[in-house]
């Protein structure tokens, strides 16, 4: 086991533990990078502010750099740190968190699910992209072009990608701008998200807004088709929870904290610095183990058991500080939303098979019949 392993094997929680019980911020020679696991690691390192989210010398992965997919990754608050995040931040978080749970939920019933596999697949690995399109005023047909092109584009941000892939993300990338450019076009367009969008982002380069709009899709993708699936597995693995009487809202609640989407993300030291007790120099790596940091017991009493009720809950599942996620709440009312549906077709969940996507951070599983 390594920590990057964790992220997609069975159980990488007693691994996790026995790392935070080796130190908080440990160096791991195999994997040459620092890697922080207790809470208080991972709260130090994502709070500091000589940890950044890319390393200085190459902004854009070389594999991409050439084409499409790199100018729009280059652009990414995700992917940035000064300016050049917060400035589309400032713009685009607010309306985000002002989304209407309930118009959520209408965007999600009018979508088709079955009860089997494939139902599941569609459920979350199109639908949250396909309400974000909605959002932002695409139609349903454009919103399922939308998922479809973002499926190919995430192929860019991970380093698992085959040429071809990588192929197919810079051609997805072309076609996502397309549609952006063709919504900012369109006079008819009736998006309370987009117009308190474009409000805020009035003197920003139209790139950079097309770019983060093309950033939502995409860092909607696999999270929440991830926090969707380990809810779902949830409900396989402890058979009490599924029941009418268990609110879905506690129950993703519990979830998105036990057996997060987004194990791990990485930050590289742009100054020597100290973090946690421990010296660092510029050019060092930071695996952060969101994760683990959720089962830390400095964190969460009790860490490792599932309780929906569970008084005081804290978690790093959407980051912390300056580039946690904006888009929390959006993507629980999506989830919630779908998961309701789902289960109201009382689908036969112990019956699907499954298994994780390989990625090098993500928990997301793949069921099949
Ligand atoms: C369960 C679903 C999701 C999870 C677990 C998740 C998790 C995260 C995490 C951990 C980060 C911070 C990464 C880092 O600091 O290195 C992040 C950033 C971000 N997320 Fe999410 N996310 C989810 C869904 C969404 C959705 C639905 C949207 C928007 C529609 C969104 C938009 C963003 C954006 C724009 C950032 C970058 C913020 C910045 O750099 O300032 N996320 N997310």
């Amino acid at each position: 086991m390594d920590p990057i392993i964790a992220a997609t094997h069975a159980d990488p929680y007693p691994y996790y533990a026995q790392l935070r019980a080796q130190g908080g911020l440990v160096f791991h020679p195999g994997l040459n990078m620092w890697v922080a696991s207790s809470a208080q690691a991972v709260a130090a390192v994502l709070a500091h502010p000589d940890c950044h989210v890319r390393p200085a010398q190459e902004p854009v992965p070389k594999a991409i750099a050439e084409g499409m997919a790199g100018q729009v990754f280059g652009q990414l608050m995700r992917m940035n740190d000064g300016e050049r995040q917060r400035c589309p931040r400032a713009a685009i978080a607010p309306g985000l968190e002002l989304i209407d749970a309930q118009e959520v939920e209408a965007l999600v019933s009018a979508r088709l699910m079955t009860a089997d596999a494939a139902g599941l697949y569609n459920a979350m690995f199109r639908g949250p992209v396909c309400v974000v399109a909605a959002l932002l005023g695409f139609t349903p047909a454009q919103g399922r072009a939308i998922s479809e092109l973002t499926a190919d584009f995430v192929a860019c941000l991970s380093p698992l990608s085959r040429p071809a892939q990588l192929t197919a993300a810079h051609a997805a990338a072309e076609q996502l701008s397309g549609y952006c450019v063709e919504l900012l076009a369109d006079s008819d367009n009736h998006s309370l998200l987009l117009a308190g969008i474009r409000q805020r982002f009035a003197s920003g380069a139209p790139q950079t807004l097309i770019a983060n709009l093309i950033g939502l899709f995409s860092q909607t993708f696999e999270a929440t088709a991830g926090l969707i699936g380990n809810a779902v597995l949830a409900l396989i693995q402890h058979p009490s929870l599924h029941s009418e009487s268990t609110p879905i809202e506690d129950l993703l609640a519990e979830a998105q904290r036990f057996d997060p989407p987004v194990q791990n993300t990485r930050r590289f030291v742009a100054a020597p610095c100290e973090i946690d007790g421990v010296r660092l120099n510029a050019g060092d790596v930071i695996l952060v183990l969101l994760a683990s940091a959720n089962r830390d017991p400095q964190l969460n009493d009790n860490p490792d058991t599932f309780l929906l009720d569970r008084p005081n809950r804290r978690s790093f599942t959407f980051g912390a500080g300056r580039h946690q996620c904006p888009g929390q709440l959006l993507a629980l009312s999506i989830a919630g939303a779908t998961l309701k549906q789902l289960l109201a077709m009382e689908p036969a969940l112990d019956q699907l098979k499954r298994e994780y996507r390989p990625s090098t951070n993500g928990r997301i599983p793949l069921f099949s019949d």
